[in-house]
């Protein structure tokens, strides 16, 4: 599959801000098309997009002659729970302008990064298949899920090559994250290496999926560009790099920052903590489109730390 036009929306997020700079490497800069309803304006690609607005969704897609789009535009879980009808509104409303502006502009793919908040409280908590009880208690889960579920409506009714995986919590350090449940792990290798302590909202115990931002930048590569042949799946591939407990973080940090200590507060997002699996099975990633993490928590740790260091 080639991609001449490529779509990136939310681009100025967590994800966005890296997938960016690293598609524009892969396939020159000209064909990336940023856009974000808080544009970047340091980066004279970017139009501002609000993927609610269905009319500006399809003129954009028809004036830069998109063919490709990755679609990172949302509201994240903790944030969503704050403002649920914003949620709703751009989680779904956005999906569904993206999916049909994309079948209007005869697109070729559409990617869309879905999460482990399609799980609930009632979904087994251990090595998690992509088929199980998903019963999210969530605004951001019930809309990851049913974004999941309009993908392959769109795919079997319309032909779209709508695509997608259901990313763990990502660890980075270039741009703040969007104010989800797992940017504890984010907060606290921060304040480790500016030598403060930090007080975390989750409990020591709670035991969260996790992937190192340049495995999550690879694997969305690695999809789009995955032989249509060999996908039994489409848009809700699980995908993990290791599990880790706040507590086992700080151990982890203290190998490195001796005094660092971390105390544990949970707030609201305890409870979303809560409803997520502990580990997920991505063996269908693994033979369907050679999903292949390298970085371990370890090696998560020790790179967050020398980029942080070097970017003081
Ligand atoms: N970061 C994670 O840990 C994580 C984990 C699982 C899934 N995901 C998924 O990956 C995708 C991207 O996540 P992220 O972490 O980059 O999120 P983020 O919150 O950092 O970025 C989302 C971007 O969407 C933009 N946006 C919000 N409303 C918009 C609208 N109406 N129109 C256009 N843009 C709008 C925001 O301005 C922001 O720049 C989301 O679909 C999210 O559900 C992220």
């Amino acid at each position: 599959m080639t991609f001449e036009k490529i779509m990136v929306t939310g681009a100025s997020g967590q994800i966005g801000s890296e997938l960016v700079p690293f598609l524009s490497e892969v396939f020159g800069k000209e064909r990336i098309i940023p856009s974000d309803v808080r544009p970047n304006s340091t980066d004279p690609r970017f139009i501002a997009l609000d993927v609610t607005d269905r009319t500006s969704v399809d003129r954009a897609m028809d004036k830069y002659k998109i063919d490709t789009v990755f679609h990172l535009a949302a509201i994240l879980s903790a944030n969503g729970e704050k403002n649920p009808e914003l949620a709703y509104k751009v989680n779904i409303s956005g999906m569904y302008n993206i999916l049909e502006s994309a079948v209007r502009n005869k697109v070729k793919l559409v990617l869309t990064p879905s999460s482990i908040g399609v799980f609930g409280p009632d979904t087994p908590k251990e090595n998690v298949p992509i088929e199980t009880i998903a019963r999210p208690v969530t605004m951001y889960g019930i809309t990851k899920l049913l974004a999941e579920h309009l993908g392959n409506y769109y795919h079997a009714r319309f032909g779209l090559n709508a695509r997608g995986l259901r990313f763990p919590g990502l660890i980075s350090y270039k741009t703040a994250p969007g104010g989800g449940t797992t940017d504890y792990s984010i907060e606290m290798i921060i304040e480790a290496a500016k030598g403060k302590n930090y007080k975390c909202f989750l409990r020591e115990n709670s035991k969260l999926p996790m992937m190192y931002m340049p495995d999550a930048l690879d694997s969305l590569l690695k999809l789009a560009e995955a032989e249509d042949s060999r996908l039994k799946h489409r848009t809700d591939f699980n995908v993990a790099s290791f599990s880790v407990t706040p507590k086992e973080l700080e151990t982890e940090l203290k190998k490195y920052f001796p005094r660092f200590q971390a105390t544990y507060e949970p707030d609201f997002r305890q409870s979303i903590a809560d409803s997520w699996p502990g580990s997920l099975d991505a063996s269908a990633a693994v033979t369907e489109w050679d999903f292949h993490p390298n970085y371990n928590l370890r090696a998560t740790v020790e790179d967050m730390i020398i980029h942080l260091k070097t970017s003081k």
